[in-house]
């Protein structure tokens, strides 16, 4: 094996893992701009951010996460000998933390969280390694309000960004219950969710021979399905009450004006789900075309040693809601910054970075500190995209003023330096549709 040295002495460039990304200040920039956007829906909702560890013990998503994520999981033993992981989704941690911390607090507890999440996937545009999930979980309520304010958070934290999407509803209830009272066990009913999950309809069809199930699955549409999926389930008790429920939920969906299609086929992934579900896809995305994915998930605070409590919530695959806005041509804003600072000369440097300092108080300020010419300076402040310069000249200096400069216009105007805040308010203020 090459030593670190021999590395060194033979310029072998360090590749970063497979399935990362770098995010250059542009590319935060996007992201940062977005993330607030869809924040600013949940904060309206009165969701608080937590945080929680980016390794966990092993053990958590092993209790009820399901094959697939297990199959995905970075796990390795650390020091101490434990058998610890890397985050590969949030809900288990979410409630892992409620058991710890946040029992005794009052219900409903409305939170939510953008962090990263890794899976050992193999690698494609819209599936990464290391991916960020900005998701909520609304913990302490079973009410069809409750999932209907979810999916409605989801649905308008979307259209709030512009993006064009669509939004299908199903009931893991309906169909657990259907199964259960066909006499299957959780085993088989958990390999027929998953193969639903990917849409392994010969799998499934190998394991079900039940006609009921298979017509109900195939069932898709507006609320008119409705109608035939109660004649299907009118003899198995709790999955038709299941169906009730869910008709409860699409009609509180009605009243917020969100636009939605049914489909009992949606299985998830993940093996915690009892109740409502739910994903949302943009086509063009290609095959990693789910952008959401959440429902509800009654028995998994029980199962990690809670209380039993309900709970109901979702992700978004963040990466892939930014490769969507891209393929959608939906407009992020450039970054502004309010101002360059420019002295023209190495007399005026000292009292340019006393006027930067006050100006900072208040304003981006940017202030060249490579001893420029002028013109090379109102370059880089337009590359930065600067909206004014000032320019400090000994001259000016002299009589106690400065020039600020519009980037844009080109115009310029000689400032008092006692008025230099209130007057850069102004321009800014003036100018605020110049840089939209
Ligand atoms: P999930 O469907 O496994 O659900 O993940 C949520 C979203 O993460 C997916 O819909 C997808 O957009 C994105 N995603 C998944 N894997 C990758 C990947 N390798 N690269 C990029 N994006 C990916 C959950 O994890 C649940 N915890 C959601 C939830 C919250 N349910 C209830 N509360």
């Amino acid at each position: 094996m090459l030593s670190i040295i021999d590395l060194i002495k033979m310029k072998i460039k360090i590749k970063r893992p497979r399935g990362t990304r770098d995010f250059t200040p542009e590319d935060m920039h996007r992201r940062n701009f977005v993330r607030k956007q869809i924040e600013s829906v949940f904060k309206r909702y009165n969701y608080q951010e937590i945080l929680f560890p980016t390794i966990e013990d092993v053990h958590l998503f092993e209790i009820k996460s399901g094959g697939e994520i297990k199959e995905h999981m970075y796990v390795f033993e650390d020091k101490g000998k434990r058998k610890i992981c890397l985050r590969p989704e949030a809900t288990a941690s979410v409630c892992r933390m409620f058991v710890d911390k946040l029992n005794d607090m009052k219900k409903p507890l409305k939170l939510y969280y953008f962090c990263p999440m890794f899976r050992y996937e193999r690698p494609q545009k819209g599936r990464y390694r290391e991916f960020w999930h900005m998701g909520i979980e609304l913990i302490g309520s079973s009410s069809y309000e409750s999932d209907a304010e979810v999916i409605a958070i989801a649905y308008k934290s979307l259209k709030n960004i512009g993006l064009n999407f669509d939004l299908e509803i199903g009931h893991l209830g309906i169909l657990r219950g259907l199964m259960s009272e066909l006499g299957m066990d959780d085993k088989i009913q958990n390999r027929v969710i998953s193969y639903m999950d990917k849409n392994d309809m010969k799998r499934l069809r190998d394991i079900i021979k039940n006609k009921i199930i298979l017509n109900l699955i195939k069932l898709k549409g507006g609320k008119e399905i409705l109608g035939k999926a109660e004649k299907l389930l009118e003899n198995y008790k709790n999955a038709f009450n299941s169906l009730m429920e869910l008709k409860e939920i699409l009609n509180y969906l009605d009243i917020e004006g969100i636009d939605y299609k049914i489909n009992f086929g949606v299985g998830r992934g993940l093996e915690y789900y009892t109740g409502m579900v739910f994903e949302i896809r943009i086509d063009a995305l290609g095959s990693e075309s789910q952008i959401c994915g959440g429902g509800r998930y009654d028995n998994l605070i029980e199962l990690l040693g809670g209380q039993p409590t309900p709970a109901t919530g979702f992700a978004f695959g963040f990466d892939r809601i930014m490769n969507a806005l891209e393929i959608q041509g939906i407009d992020i804003p450039d970054r502004y910054i309010d101002l360059i600072i420019a002295p023209v000369n190495k007399e005026v440097k000292k009292n340019a970075i006393e006027i930067a300092s006050k100006l900072r108080e208040r304003f981006i300020v940017d202030m060249d500190i490579m001893d420029r010419k002028l013109g090379k300076i109102l370059e880089y402040g337009n590359e930065i995209n600067a909206k004014f310069a000032l320019i400090i000249g000994s001259d000016d200096l002299s009589r106690n003023r400065v020039t600020l400069r519009n980037m844009r216009s080109g115009e310029q105007k000689k400032i008092l330096i006692t008025e230099l805040i209130d007057k850069i308010d102004r321009e800014l203020n003036l100018n605020k549709e110049l840089h939209k």
